[in-house]
């Protein structure tokens, strides 16, 4: 078995000739997954153990099957903080950061409440309680798996103002105790934000 770094390089190459991000995506991966050092991973001569070369031949097989480099990693950068995601969750979308920042150019008062409405990995709500420590972030959702995964990331990012429950939408809540709720369903784009027919759904007002 081939034990060079080089070889496994110049493979991947080879078995993906038609995806032009592979060697990006392996890159990515050698560095944050095998924790292999720039300088090793440009050496010829750079040799792996058994262990890296098993997980390089799953990343191979994973790639053959379309599995995307996030659920790979099982890691994702969402608004310039890693995320723990895995299959139960969708892969933080780049264009959600918008959202986020729209939010977070509202005035937000002390203590305001927010919910993060079927919060998947918890991206959109750990974000908003990062960014403002004063308010008070709500989250759910109604995937069990999901709820572990945002709790993960919630433990991870050490975040205090992030209140996670695993419930079916507004169920577990008394009413009108919100002062902004939002929803994020599928694609989106930052016009729709303010209509209300769009995917994001944020509601502002004790309603
Ligand atoms: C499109 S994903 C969005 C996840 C996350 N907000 C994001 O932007 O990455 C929708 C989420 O809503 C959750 N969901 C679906 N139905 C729900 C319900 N009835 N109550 C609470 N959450 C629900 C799903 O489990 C899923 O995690």
């Amino acid at each position: 078995m081939d034990k060079k770094l080089s070889h496994y390089i110049e493979r991947i190459k080879d078995s993906f000739a038609r995806n032009t991000d592979i060697n990006k995506e392996f890159i990515f991966f050698l560095k944050e997954k095998l924790k292999i050092a720039d300088l090793d991973i440009l050496s010829k001569n750079f040799e792996i153990s058994n262990y890296q070369i098993d997980l390089i031949h799953k990343f191979i097989d994973d790639k053959k099957k379309g599995i995307p480099i996030d659920y790979i990693l099982e890691s994702s950068f969402f608004n310039g903080r890693k995320f723990i995601v895995d299959n139960q969750v969708l892969i933080p979308r780049p264009e959600t950061k918008l959202l986020v920042d729209y939010i977070n150019n509202l005035y937000l008062k002390k203590n305001a409440k927010i919910l993060d409405a079927g919060s998947g990995s918890g991206c959109i709500g750990i974000s908003l309680a990062l960014d403002n420590p004063k308010i008070l972030v709500y989250a759910n959702d109604i995937s069990f798996q999901s709820c572990e995964i945002s709790k993960a990331n919630k433990i991870m990012h050490e975040v205090k103002n992030y209140y996670l429950i695993n419930s079916n939408w507004l169920s577990c809540y008394q009413e009108n105790i919100f002062d902004l709720i939002v929803k994020k369903n599928g694609l989106h784009d930052i016009k729709t934000i303010k209509d209300n027919n769009s995917n994001f759904r944020v509601t502002f007002g004790k309603k």
